[in-house]
């Protein structure tokens, strides 16, 4: 155990359990960033009687705030119980680095719990998440096998998720995930990731209340890519695809299409969308648009690839690896048995002038 271990250990420890309290999510690290991160869990308090009668847990999430991070260390911490975690801090300039992006992790809890065991053993610096983490997030008794399904790799890896509609828009997700807005970005080394809400149908009370939500958030979009022209790759990552070849859902999320042309103007490398449980890969005026939703939910077909837009697509079980090093970023989506359905690679903009 080093110093800093100590430390925090020390610090975490005198944070007690009350009597009735149980840990039964994290830790995990989020809102993780050059110099500061956040440690989270979540804990039971009892039960209480829901209007159906069935016993439903009392979660809270707690959260302890990290300053003073060095880019590219690795930070270790203790909860109250004991359990350990880690996680990097992202570097800063020219670097190496790893990913996994995978999403839509709902309702078969056995195909989910092999594909964390996958992403786990391939041991990434962070992950990203698509959204769809559950299939009710208003339902508090899915999240605390959620966070048991997905312990051992939180434990090792930065956690950037999406809001997906299977979430509800529930203060649970912004809660545990301690999400104060739901689009936010970071940098990691050169590369810059943008993540942000499809879920445009949870995203306000009423028609115009979700029409100022997505006109700041696409401001915000905006802001957040122009800054970023200088990174070598800018990535962004949401719930709802621009592009589908799942042949039912072509004339959906006309919004997140309508963004598009932002994306071009302000050359993002690739976006990352989820919520067709599939992996499809799209080439689009020079963006590549990923679906990666294969993290455990029921599959959905990939009936109509787009003509002349498509490159790959596959009904099946997967993750998506990103390998970053200076000048080049790989990206292979991988299936459960380790067969790679797609590889391709991206040079920075810059270099290709
Ligand atoms: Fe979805």
């Amino acid at each position: 155990m080093n110093f800093r271990l100590l430390l925090i250990g020390f610090w975490l420890l005198s944070v007690s359990l009350g009597a009735e309290e149980l840990v039964v999510g994290g830790p995990f690290a989020v809102n993780v960033t050059h110099d500061t991160a956040t440690i989270g869990w979540v804990v039971q308090n009892g039960e209480v009687r829901d209007a159906n009668g069935r016993l439903q847990p009392v979660l809270r999430g707690e959260h302890m705030t990290l300053n003073g991070l060095k880019p590219g260390e690795t930070r270790s911490y203790v909860l109250p119980n004991g359990t350990e975690g880690s996680f990097k801090v992202p570097p800063t300039g020219a670097t190496s680095f790893t990913a996994v992006i995978f999403g839509d992790t709902r309702s078969r809890h056995e195909l989910h719990r092999q594909i964390v065991a996958a992403i786990t053993r391939w041991s990434p610096d962070f992950v990203l998440h698509t959204g769809d983490l559950v299939a009710n997030g208003l339902d508090p008794e899915q999240w605390p096998l959620f966070f048991d399904i997905e312990k051992p790799l939180l434990a090792q890896a930065a956690f950037y998720p999406a809001l997906g509609n299977h979430e509800r828009n529930s203060p649970q997700f912004h809660e545990f995930f301690a999400i104060t807005k739901p689009y936010y970005s970071f940098d990691w080394g050169r590369a810059h990731f943008t993540v942000i809400n499809t879920d445009l149908g949870t995203a306000g009370r009423d028609a115009a209340a979700k029409e100022v939500f997505w006109e700041e958030q696409k401001r915000w979009m905006e802001d957040d890519l122009v800054k970023a022209q200088s990174a070598d790759f800018r990535l962004v990552i949401m719930h709802h695809p621009p592009f589908t070849a799942f042949k039912k859902r072509q004339s959906e999320n006309q919004e997140v299409r309508a963004l598009v042309t932002l994306w071009e103007q302000y050359r993002v490398t690739a976006t990352f969308g989820g919520h067709d449980h599939n992996y499809q890969h799209h080439l689009v005026h020079g963006v590549h648009h990923i679906v990666t939703g294969g993290g455990g939910a029921p599959l959905y077909a990939v009936d109509a690839p787009i003509e002349g837009l498509t490159l790959k697509v596959e009904s099946i079980e997967h993750y998506v690896r990103l390998q970053v090093e200076p000048g080049k970023a790989s990206v292979e989506a991988v299936a459960l048995d380790g067969r790679i359905l797609d590889a391709f690679e991206f040079r920075p903009a810059a270099a290709n002038k």
